[in-house]
Parts: C-alpha cells; structure tokens; sequence
C-alpha cells in the first residue's frame, strides 16, 4: 500500500462519515468510554477492530509483537493502567492467534537481536509448559497450542497486576482469552477460568486487601 493512496483513502473515509452522520467529527473529541480492553499481537493481518466489527470508542487497543504482558513493560502496564483504572473498562481480552511469527520465533533457535529478550518470555511459558507441549509429536499441533497457553499465561499477567485485581473484587471485572484462527478467520474464546486463577495467583501476587 502506497503513503499516497493512504491519503486518499482517508479523505473517502471523511466524506463516508460525514454522509452517514454530519456531527460525528463534532462529537468525536468529546470522550470516550470503550468497554473493552483488547491486547493482541501487532501482525498487520489480525486486525482489531475490524475483525470484532467494532466501531470508534468501542474498544482501548495495545498491540505489540505476541500479545505479550510483561509485568515491567512500562508501554503495557500503563496501557493496563489507564483502561482500567481511568476509563474503566468492563473486560480485559488478550487475543492471539494462530500463524504467530512471534511465537514460532520463540520455538525456532535462532539469535534475532534485541528481540531476544522480547521473545525469551514466550519460552518461558514454552519452559512452564514443557512436558504437555513435549508430548504433542505434531509440531503444527504444538505451536498451536503454544499459542493457547501464551494467551493464557498473558491473561494470568494481567490478573497480576493490582489495577486489574482491585477491579476484579469491586466491580467484577471480567479477563477473557481469546484466539484469532487465521485459516477460518473465526474468534475462540478459550473459557479459561478465572475466578480459580485468580484466588491461586492471588496466594502469591496479592497486592489489594
Ligand atoms: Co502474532
């Protein structure tokens, strides 16, 4: 896609908006209140919005590469941080998917430079994961479910953080795991269950009373 016909795109964009609703750029300044906080992995073929067909305002969007929560990304906690703290949002999902060149990086052995350290916390889930992902002989099968546990092993970081466990216990906060299937297009949520991690964590991240 050429920078040229971005602009171009962008002023038939305006004119569509302005076609369907006169006020929208009045009303845009004005705030936002989205409800969901989407996490999801950078890769230009998962696209956010447009695959949840969420309009603007609907959904505050941190995308890096992996879908990955580091709790000392200062980029993710405050993302964290401001969704939930400030615009109060009602669910946290952390959505990967399949086809991740991030994860299939983390599985490969190969020295990619200052993405090593990025990448190092995929293999830690590999590493917490090791024996069931050991016993899958199918390396596609493997790197799917990699995929899976990544998904969950960023919901579990999300849930450390005291913002997201303050917002659990007081108003019922909901943190969903969710994975994008390339080959179907087709969204999964992967019914993990929270209220158990969350009293397991809790025994050893607890950080609200
Ligand atoms: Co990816």
């Amino acid at each position: 896609m050429k920078t040229e016909a971005i602009f171009r795109n962008n002023e038939k964009w305006i004119a569509e908006k302005l076609r369907l609703d006169p006020d929208y750029f009045r009303k845009l300044p004005e705030g936002q209140k989205p409800e969901v906080l989407y996490i999801g992995c950078s890769d230009s073929r998962v696209t956010a919005e447009e695959l949840m067909g969420a309009g603007p305002g609907e959904i505050f969007v941190h995308r890096n590469i992996a879908n990955m929560v580091p709790n000392t990304d200062i980029s993710a906690m405050s993302v964290i941080h401001y969704a939930v703290s400030l615009l109060e949002v009602k669910h946290v999902v952390v959505c990967g998917h399949t086809h991740c060149g991030g994860v299939k990086a983390a599985m490969e052995q190969s020295d990619l430079g200052i993405l090593n350290p990025w990448l190092r916390n995929i293999r830690d889930v590999y590493r917490l994961h090791q024996e069931e992902l050991d016993s899958i002989s199918d390396q596609e099968q493997r790197y799917k479910r990699l995929v899976e546990l990544n998904v969950r092993e960023q919901c579990i970081n999300v849930m450390k953080t005291p913002e997201v466990q303050k917002a659990c216990f007081e108003r019922n906060l909901q943190v969903h795991g969710w994975v994008f299937d390339m080959e179907s297009g087709k969204l999964t949520d992967l019914h993990i269950d929270f209220s158990k991690i969350l009293s397991t964590i809790m025994q050893l991240y607890k950080v609200v009373d």
